[in-house]
């Protein structure tokens, strides 16, 4: 079973890459803000509550964040492998996945991180703004928020998975295929 944690700012350009290597890996894709985004739209009391806090531009809380990835994870018992994409954010989560998988024999094999600059991150989202419908895709001030709170809550996690010499952090600037080989280079060796 591969697990991969697909780790990076918002931006750096998680989403594109996993729906590349889920079809290459046959994994599964879960990313915790489409799942949310999803519960949004349906109008879900899930959906109602998360997005009180995204639209603040804040984390949701853990324990709903926690409960909602592992009942994702669940639904797909056969599964080779996961690519968790916006998740962990924070050490209690990381945490809880590392549980979660070790009373099931798995564990999370690597996490790689898409390193991108700030000042392309900030481009990107504002482009993909033009067309996602993601309020906060579309104000420069809301996305340095995100970009901050990454910095202060989520980044820190390298060193966790580094501790479990898990971490792979590759340059995240180039074409998408360019990264995508980077990723596979990676991922081959697990
Ligand atoms: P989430 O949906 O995870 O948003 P994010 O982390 O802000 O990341 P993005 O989806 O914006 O970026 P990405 O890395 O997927 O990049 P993408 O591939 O789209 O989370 C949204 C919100 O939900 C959070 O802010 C939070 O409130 C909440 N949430 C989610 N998970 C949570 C958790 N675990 N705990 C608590 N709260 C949580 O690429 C970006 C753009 O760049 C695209 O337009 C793409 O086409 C383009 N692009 C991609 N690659 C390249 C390239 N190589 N060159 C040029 N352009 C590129
Ligand atoms: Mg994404």
């Amino acid at each position: 079973m591969k697990n991969i944690v697909l780790f990076g700012a918002p931006g750096a350009g998680k989403g594109t890459q996993a729906e590349l290597l889920k079809d290459k890996y046959k994994l599964i894709h879960i990313s915790t803000g489409e799942v949310f985004r999803h519960n949004i739209k349906e109008l879900t009391e899930l959906g109602k509550l998360a997005k009180t806090y995204i639209d603040k531009t804040q984390l949701v809380p853990d324990e709903v964040t926690i409960k909602m990835l592992i009942a994702e994870v669940e639904k797909y018992p056969e599964a080779n492998g996961f690519i968790f994409d916006g998740f962990p954010r924070t050490k209690s989560q990381a945490e809880s996945l590392d549980k979660f998988l070790k009373e099931r024999d798995h564990e999370i094999n690597a996490m790689i991180v898409l390193e991108v600059p700030e000042n392309i991150l900030i481009k990107r989202i504002l482009s993909r703004g033009l067309t996602s419908g993601r309020t906060n895709d579309q104000s420069e001030e809301k996305i340095k928020i995100r970009l901050q709170n990454y910095y202060d809550n989520t980044d820190i996690l390298k060193d966790f998975y580094q501790k479990q010499n898990k971490y792979h952090g590759i340059n995240g600037v180039g074409t998408v295929e360019e990264i995508k080989e980077r990723i596979q280079q990676i991922v081959e060796k697990f």
